[in-house]
């Protein structure tokens, strides 16, 4: 039995199938919240947040009014402190935090820690209201424009299920991820240099050729002639034919077709190279390796980029080294004995 005063809070880590530099023009995506995660357990009360993090071995110790989370240190704590900056509890907390998932390697440690925290602190909301406010908290903590797929998918995940969500609407279909596949992510073990400033770049450039061309969910590929400017029209091209391979890429797996998803998982890392350049060489000589793996159906990098991570589609056992990770359901409060 749960010790009086006890809170658990738990959140998942997430990646994307696909659907990348989509989410923050109002695009589709389709990630999956995963089995790793991160928990905060301890007790509510006092004026600060203090959490011991198993992993580092420091702590963070935040006041509950803070105006600038981006100069906190340890690093970690700025996703603690956005938090407490953007939900205002009304009391503090001591306890721990503990973590699965490898600390920024593309699977969104930064938002399962936000999440993980905020419900651990009190929030209360829906997922969406959870995922919003996580999302500016991520914002205030990093300085990077993000938009809301990360934070969404961790609040929202379905055990089993990856997510088709509609950015403009935030409307979140499940689709079931079949038996017959499983889900690979693999380090490129590149660390993310830039990835601030690039990401922020590649958003302007986004939200450039929107203004030329009206919201780019909505623009044809045919639209995008009237854009000038070479580099501005291949951004945007990587936009609207990206929005078109989530669609596909859902449909093909929910009629079982993990030929035409890998194929399309495929044509979006080339898309993600070429016209939007955020891909590496380890990154694009990972993809490459697992495209030429039997019984994998495709493979590409996953989040936003310069590094990170790759995500591939295969068959059990194809990439036998690898362990395949499972779509997961959201982040939940595990154990409340107040
Ligand atoms: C990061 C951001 C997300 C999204 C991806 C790229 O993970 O946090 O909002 O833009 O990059 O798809």
């Amino acid at each position: 039995m749960a010790a009086d005063g006890i809170v658990m809070a738990h959140a998942p880590g997430r990646v994307n199938l696909i659907g990348d530099h989509t989410d923050y023009t109002g695009g589709l995506v389709f990630p999956m919240a995963i089995d790793l995660g991160t928990t905060v357990r301890g007790v509510p009360g006092g004026d600060r947040v203090r959490l011991q993090s198993a992993l580092t071995g420091d702590a963070c110790n935040v006041p509950l009014r803070i105006d600038d989370p981006a100069r906190v240190e340890p690093s970690w704590a700025r996703y603690v402190a956005g938090v407490v900056a953007e939900i205002e509890p009304r009391r503090g907390f001591d306890g721990a935090i503990t973590t699965t998932l490898p600390v920024g390697g593309g699977l969104s440690s930064s938002a399962a820690i936000e999440v993980a925290v905020a419900l651990a602190l009190g929030f209360d909301g829906d997922a969406v209201d959870l995922a919003r406010s996580c999302q500016r908290a991520e914002q205030r903590a990093a300085g990077v424009p993000c938009g809301i797929m990360d934070q969404l998918t961790v609040t929202a995940g379905i055990d089993g299920h990856a997510l088709l969500i509609d950015c403009t609407t935030l409307a979140i279909t499940p689709v079931r991820v079949p038996d017959e596949a499983v889900v690979l992510v693999l380090d490129s073990g590149e660390p993310r240099r830039l990835a601030a400033s690039a990401y922020a770049e590649r958003r302007a450039q986004c939200e450039a050729a929107a203004a030329i061309v009206g919201p780019l969910r909505d623009a044809t590929l045919a639209d995008l002639h009237t854009i000038d400017d070479k580099e501005l029209r291949r951004r945007a091209r990587h936009v609207v034919s990206e929005n078109q391979r989530v669609r596909d890429f859902a449909a093909a797996l929910e009629t079982g077709d993990l030929d035409a998803a890998g194929e399309a998982m495929t044509a979006s890392h080339i898309s993600l190279r070429d016209d939007f350049a955020v891909s590496t060489p380890s990154l694009d000589h990972l993809v490459a390796a697992l495209d030429e793996t039997p019984g994998v159906y495709g493979a590409r990098l996953t989040g936003a980029g310069f590094g990170g991570c790759v995500v591939a589609l295969a068959t059990p056992g194809a990439v036998p080294w690898t362990t395949p990770v499972r779509p997961s359901g959201g982040a939940r409060v595990v154990i409340d004995s107040q």
